[in-house]
């Protein structure tokens, strides 16, 4: 099996296509697959062959210039090929629906659609060109976050982390385990606790599959377990990462997040978001707005496509929480740490007025 380090990209362009992990094999296997349309983008997305917000944006960037390269195919006016791009690109936008960085990427293409002065050929040079480009800015900005998160890692440190913000959910070194690599470069001392994250296990699945790749010791525990542990003084700071942030701070992170922060808060251990900005969605006013992922009940129903539960049992299976801004000790961003007041300091970084 191909071992994994944090210099391999989750997702890049190549050429003529999109190139990934297949998230859904790991830790069993490691390979790439190679998306060659834009209905197998959207598909990948929605099955989570790539999953988590900066990599499914990168996702979603890449769908529209595979829907650009079929529509360049068919003999449009240039006015037509436009056209029928924007409308692809908001079909692309709505492969999962929590995720804001998604949105934000295909915002990105649609712009460079809109402004593009070229022809048809040109105009998916510049897709192409502008989707590198944020391959490229996501990992120098998740360094930055790591950098600025390892500063308030104490020495020693164990973190807790649910689900996998890691290099894996990203196009390379991670947001809240870019924060884990920047801390344990400084001081090797440092451990993780990792969330099994209950039902898709990205926690023991991929965080763990990361983390013990570039030798980061990590235990891993299930999601029940976190009170347990920090009553006992064993966990030092938690730090998740965040699919979409509201303008007042709320954060919203995958399901049992929010049930880790309230422990944290109980037992006084800080509780971080690390995440870019493009994460924080300025246009709504608190988490109330975001949209919250209803997924497939076999996720829970089934493990490894065996039942583990009563046939007919009634199943509700929402892929996210919300954890409230007044539980979260500081958001870890490219610009910095926000402190509350988050209204305030998100509508500083963004220079809202
Ligand atoms: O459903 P997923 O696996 O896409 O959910 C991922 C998470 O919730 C991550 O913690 C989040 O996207 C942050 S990724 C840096």
């Amino acid at each position: 099996m191909t071992e994994f380090n944090s210099k391999i990209k989750t997702i890049e362009w190549v050429d003529t296509y999109s190139k990934m992990i297949d998230q859904t094999v790991i830790p069993h296997e490691f390979k790439y697959v190679n998306i060659t349309s834009g209905e197998e983008m959207f598909a990948a997305i929605k099955t989570m062959i790539v999953r988590g917000a900066p990599a499914i944006g990168i996702a979603g960037a890449h769908g529209v210039i595979l829907f650009a390269q079929e529509l360049a195919k068919k003999g449009l006016s240039r006015e037509d090929f436009v056209a029928e791009l924007l409308k692809k690109a908001d079909y692309m936008a709505t492969s999962r629906p929590t995720a804001v960085n998604l949105m934000w990427a295909v915002k990105k293409q649609k712009e460079v659609i809109r402004e593009s002065q070229k022809d048809i050929a040109g105009i998916i040079e510049e897709l192409k060109a502008n989707a590198i480009k944020m391959e490229n800015e996501d990992i120098a900005i998740n360094k930055k976050i790591g950098d600025y998160g390892a500063e308030v890692v104490p020495k020693g440190a164990t973190i807790l982390t649910h689900c996998n913000a890691g290099a894996l959910a990203t196009v390379g070194y991670g947001t809240a385990l870019g924060v884990v690599r920047s801390a344990f470069a400084k001081d090797n001392t440092v451990q993780v606790f990792a969330d099994e994250t209950r039902p898709r296990q990205q926690g023991a699945r991929i965080t763990t599959f990361e983390l013990t790749m570039d030798g980061i010791p990590t235990t891993l525990i299930t999601d029940g377990m976190c009170s347990y542990f920090m009553k006992k003084g064993m966990i030092d700071m938690v730090v998740v990462g965040a699919d979409r942030i509201a303008a007042n701070g709320d954060t919203a992170n995958k399901i049992g997040t929010y049930t880790v922060a309230i422990a944290a808060k109980y037992h006084n251990i800080p509780f971080y978001i690390a995440a870019p900005l493009s994460t924080i969605d300025t246009s709504i006013a608190s988490g109330d707005e975001i949209v919250i992922e209803e997924r497939d009940r076999e996720e829970v129903t089934h493990i490894n496509g065996k039942i583990i539960c009563a046939k007919e049992v009634n199943v509700i299976n929402p892929g996210f929480d919300v954890t409230p801004h007044e539980l979260i000790t500081g958001i870890i961003t490219e610009k910095g740490i926000l402190r509350p007041d988050y209204k305030k300091a998100i509508s500083d970084v963004f220079n809202i007025v």
